[in-house]
């Protein structure tokens, strides 16, 4: 498949690029930054972009068969609209260039619960952000799925354990690599369309 992914100079979005490449895919990886991109792979493409521009994403996007965005602010505790912004952009992107499926990352802090309750107080900025990006990925006539994954680790596994509409019992964190693979499997298996989905290790 011919992948687009955003965020992909990211720590999950590396491991995207990289699980993606080594699963056979063709990948573009539309970043700000692309000197931060050091693999180098015959079906690596990368393309410097902005992502909140809906026609630099329509134009760079065509003949793709999905996006992935692991897109989220440098800075979690500063308000902000990055991913309101760039998932407006995105969906009319998407929309504008005829790419129907999207999966984007966002966290289980949104699910209820004590717990995640806290969290979301505590990173209110960026929940708020994430919240109104959900919103607008769900309101735009694509093949969606979100993602709500809680805490990120850098830990070498890639298995998971997933929940349509909730969060899986007993979880409390998830390593990007396992996140990288949900998101993958969730295209290539055609899983999950239309749906919030807990991921937890
Ligand atoms: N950390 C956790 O425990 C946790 C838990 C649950 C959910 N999540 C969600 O997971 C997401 C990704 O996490 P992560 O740890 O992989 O993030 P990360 O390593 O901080 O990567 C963020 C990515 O977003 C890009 N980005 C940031 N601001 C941008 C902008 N203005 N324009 C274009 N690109 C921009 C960065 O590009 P540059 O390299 O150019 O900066 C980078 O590729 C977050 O949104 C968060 O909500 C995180």
């Amino acid at each position: 498949m011919k992948l687009f992914v955003m965020g992909a100079t990211g720590r999950t979005g590396q491991e995207v690029v990289q699980q993606a490449i080594a699963r056979g895919h063709y990948v573009t990886a539309f970043v700000r930054s692309p000197e931060s991109i050091t693999l180098r792979n015959e079906r690596l493409t990368v393309l410097k972009g902005n992502a909140m521009d809906e026609n630099e994403l329509s134009e760079a996007m065509q003949n793709h068969d999905a996006v992935i965005s692991t897109l989220g602010p440098r800075e979690v505790f500063r308000p902000g609209t990055l991913l309101h912004d760039s998932a407006l952009a995105t969906t009319r992107a998407m929309n504008r260039s005829g790419v129907k499926r999207l999966v984007v990352l966002s966290a289980a802090a949104h699910f209820p619960g004590i717990p995640n309750r806290i969290a979301s107080f505590i990173m209110r900025n960026h929940m708020r952000d994430s919240l109104a990006m959900e919103a607008i990925v769900q309101a735009n006539g694509l093949d969606w799925t979100i993602a709500r994954p809680p805490r990120l680790t850098q830990e070498d596994s890639v298995t998971y354990r997933s929940r349509e509409g909730a969060a899986p019992k007993m979880g409390f964190t998830l390593s990007r690599k396992a996140v990288a693979a949900f998101m993958l499997d969730a295209i290539e298996q055609k899983k999950h369309v239309h749906k919030i989905v807990g991921i937890t290790r």
